[in-house]
């Protein structure tokens, strides 16, 4: 097969892991930057240019796209769909991952459990939002935050409200959301590959820290998970219409809850806790997976 891997730095674990696993089945990779990729959108001709070259014949097509370059991103690689390209997560599908709020209202749509969680605008209804999501100890979320950057635990009541009229003083959106406090500073991050859980990683937030998160001190290790948590993270990479997701889930005293559907999980974390070849798996799902006229939507939503 013939690869793109759409990546704007081929040195990071993943994509390397990427390239090494494709080229040791015998396809071959072109990474492509996203951002020096530039199309030409004309009535049943879609092409797309790199670097003064037309972009042609690839099977495959594997995302990469970070979260600063979304938008641009989507577009080229929705291009390469309406070429008809395979891509391993579609574009639609990465758009809708990547919108926190979204994502949530899509999963509780389909009764996937989630934490209890507010989304409020204006200062006024603050405590009536505490009220509703049952009071402090509360998780204040700011929707574009990663790695635990923006993530609040907020105590009390007065602290509560004094964190969520900062972050409206300042405009920025955010979550507002029920601690799980039994989950004790771990989260399960499961690797979904074509509808099946392949690996899953507990992560440890370090002592004092509540955030699990590797970038704040987390450490990881490997765990089985129940029936009832996969069937769970399944659902909800299928909803999210993710072939490829990492599914970042806490073990509640109401059954597992969903945190976050990653579009573009990393593998470093993964593969180097479980000793597995996760790259290796996802070029096999792609062999598989990239016959002529299976990409679903070829652009289309
Ligand atoms: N409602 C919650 N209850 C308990 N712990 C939580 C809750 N929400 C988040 N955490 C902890 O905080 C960590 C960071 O939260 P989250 O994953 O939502 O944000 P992020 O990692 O900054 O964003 P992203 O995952 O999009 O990069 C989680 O991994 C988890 O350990
Ligand atoms: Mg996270």
């Amino acid at each position: 097969m013939k690869i793109a891997l759409l990546s704007r730095n081929p040195n990071l674990y993943s994509s390397r892991r990427l390239i090494e696993a494709a080229e040791a089945k015998g396809h071959e990779v072109q990474v492509i930057d996203v951002l020096r990729a530039y199309m030409n959108i004309t009535s049943h001709k879609p092409s797309i240019h790199y670097k003064g070259e037309e972009l042609d014949n690839f099977d495959v097509v594997i995302p990469r796209i970070g979260a600063s370059v979304t938008f641009y991103g989507a577009a080229i690689l929705r291009q390469f769909e309406m070429m008809g390209v395979f891509p391993l997560n579609e574009s639609v599908a990465i758009t809708r991952s990547r919108d926190k709020l979204r994502s949530l209202q899509l999963l509780s749509r389909e009764g996937i459990g989630l934490p209890v969680t507010g989304y409020a605008s204006k200062p006024d209804d603050i405590k009536d939002m505490i009220k509703m999501v049952g009071g402090a100890p509360l998780v204040i979320k700011l929707l574009e935050g990663t790695q635990g950057i923006g993530v609040v635990l907020a105590e009390t009541q007065k602290a509560a409200e004094s964190v969520i009229e900062g972050f409206m003083g300042v405009k920025a959106n955010i979550l507002v959301q029920e601690y799980i406090s039994e989950a004790n500073g771990a989260d399960i991050r499961c690797f979904v590959i074509g509808g099946k859980v392949v690996a899953s990683i507990k992560r440890q937030a370090a002592k004092g820290e509540f955030r699990s998160n590797i970038h704040r001190g987390g450490t990881a290790e490997v765990i089985r998970i129940t029936p009832e948590e996969r069937s769970t993270v399944v659902r909800a990479a299928k909803i999210m219409g993710l072939n490829v997701a990492g599914v970042d889930i806490l073990r509640s005293n109401h059954g597992p809850v969903v945190m976050e559907v990653n579009s573009s999980p990393g593998l470093e974390g993964i593969e180097k806790a479980t000793g597995k070849d996760i790259a290796g798996m996802i070029i096999e799902y792609c062999e598989k997976s990239s016959k002529p006229g299976k990409t679903a939507t070829r652009g289309k939503g």
